[in-house]
């Protein structure tokens, strides 16, 4: 079976263009001189989590089973068998985790609200005691000084709703819409900074024509559906949250990799563009006003069965932040796949260093991608998702990760860079928090700056959660 890091790797994500540049991989001279005090004192720094993957308690309190819930108890697709039912138990540990981020000195805390834990049926009962747990979650944060970014959707579709057709049936804009409604009524007194979705090239992609993540299906007519009904309802999410909240700051975030050419010939500059078209075009241009970027990826067409008079406008939305998560770039060249006919190559030289997910640390990408997005008429960028997964080794109280540290040091650098260069990027959120479950890697993949052992959930701080500690305190 193939993993997610090689389906992403076949896609790729961001900019075309650019031949392969040697070298230079991870000797950065500025991290030296990096300080959190040279990004401003209005730059957000937090760390970033999703529900499913840390709050366990998954059948706790009259909450609804997810899709993921579904996916990871029957279809055997978890790498290690694992699933999310009590993870970090963080739906029973919010409070001492919560006091632990402020003690490393972030000031926001992204999470992203379990779908069915607020409507465990799909549309219908609000489930009380799930929207008691928010506003503990939300309460906690303010008392202790950290701001909540709220993210609405992280992946975990009710599991009736996917028995109804999930993302492939127009539908879930309405689903969506309700549950969006009922989220900012209940916290938007609370809480002013929300992203509307998680990635949505990565839960379609995934979720639908890969089949490797929940729910488990290889249908092109499926994923080009649901990159419609998910489009739509990145919008729609934006307006709800504008009509409730009041001086409310809205985004959404996408995946993206800057994408370099393996050849400077035309087949492998066309081979970049269609991956750029696919992983970094697909969901920011539509609301931009742009439509699909059908120009270069003609299978798009076959979305227009989805689409009614009307859609085009209703995709637009004036988001006032963008967040972009980045992990890996993508080296492009013509293959045979079906639709995309491209494929990302190995990078050429020998020093290169790879995440445990087998993803290239390229921290220049990160630079890349902001000055590309920024091409686009954008007010304001976050980044959104930006860690490593790397083999951690307790050593009695101490866990010494120094490849994060130098991972954080590094890309940190290249977004001072871009926002020296004039980007307006105004935050970063550390991928992860606390080391949780990893989709279809289970909890082998370590991303976090806090150790959890999910045998008794003793935390220990890493020396990456520590260098934060330190870096944001100056
Ligand atoms: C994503 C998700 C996170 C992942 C992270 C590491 O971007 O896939 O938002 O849930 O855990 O990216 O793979």
């Amino acid at each position: 079976m193939i993993t997610r890091a090689q389906f992403l790797s076949l896609l790729g994500t961001s900019i075309s263009g650019l031949l392969l540049s040697p070298g230079k991989l991870f000797a950065d001279r500025n991290a030296e001189a990096l300080a959190a005090k040279l990004f401003g004192s209005n730059f957000i720094w937090g760390a970033a989590t999703g529900a499913y993957q840390i709050e366990g308690a998954f059948n706790v309190d009259g909450k609804g089973l997810s899709i993921w819930d579904d996916f990871s108890h029957t279809k055997r697709k978890i790498k290690d068998r694992s699933d999310g039912d009590v993870s970090c138990d963080f739906y029973h540990k919010y409070r001492e985790d919560l006091a632990l981020l402020k003690s490393l000195n972030f000031g926001a805390f992204r999470f992203s609200i379990a779908w069915s834990r607020i409507l465990p049926e799909g549309p219908g009962t609000i489930n009380r005691k799930g929207i008691d747990f928010y506003n503990q979650i939300i309460d906690t944060c303010l008392e202790l000084g950290i701001e909540p970014w709220i993210c609405l959707y992280h992946w975990d579709l009710p599991q009736t709703l996917e028995e109804k057709g999930g993302w492939a049936n127009r539908e879930v804009v309405n689903w969506f819409s309700e549950y969006s409604r009922i989220c900012t009524l209940h916290f938007g007194d609370r809480v002013k900074n929300w992203m509307v979705l998680n990635e949505p090239l990565s839960f379609t992609s995934l979720g639908y024509l890969a089949g490797i993540h929940a729910p488990g299906y290889k249908s092109i007519n499926k994923f080009l559906a649901s990159v419609h009904h998910a489009a739509l309802c990145q919008s729609a999410g934006g307006r709800i949250i504008r009509e409730n909240v009041k001086q409310a700051n809205i985004g959404t975030t996408f995946s993206c990799s800057w994408i370099d050419v393996k050849k400077s010939k035309p087949k492998f500059h066309k081979a970049s563009e269609r991956l750029d078209a696919l992983i970094n075009r697909l969901f920011i241009e539509p609301v931009l006003g742009l439509g699909y970027p059908t120009d270069t990826l003609p299978f798009l067409k076959k979305m227009e069965k989805f689409i009614q008079p009307g859609d085009l406008e209703k995709l637009k939305f004036d988001f006032d932040f963008i967040g972009l998560q980045n992990y890996f770039r993508i080296i492009g060249k013509p293959s045979l796949i079906p639709f995309i006919r491209a494929k990302n190559d190995k990078p050429d030289y020998n020093d290169v260093q790879f995440t445990d997910m087998g993803w290239e640390v390229y921290p220049e990408g990160i630079f890349k991608i902001l000055q590309r997005f920024a091409k686009y008429p954008v007010k304001e960028f976050m980044i959104s998702e930006n860690g490593a997964a790397f083999y951690d080794n307790v050593t009695g109280e101490n866990v010494h990760d120094p490849m994060r540290v130098q991972y954080f040091q590094q890309y940190l650098s290249q977004i001072l860079k871009a926002k020296q260069n004039g980007i307006p990027v105004n935050g970063y959120f550390a991928w992860t928090f606390i080391d949780n479950f990893e989709w279809a890697e289970g909890y082998k993949m370590r991303y976090g700056i806090v150790y959890n052992d999910i045998q008794n959930q003793k935390r220990i701080v890493k020396d990456s959660g520590l260098w934060f500690q330190s870096f944001l305190s100056q």
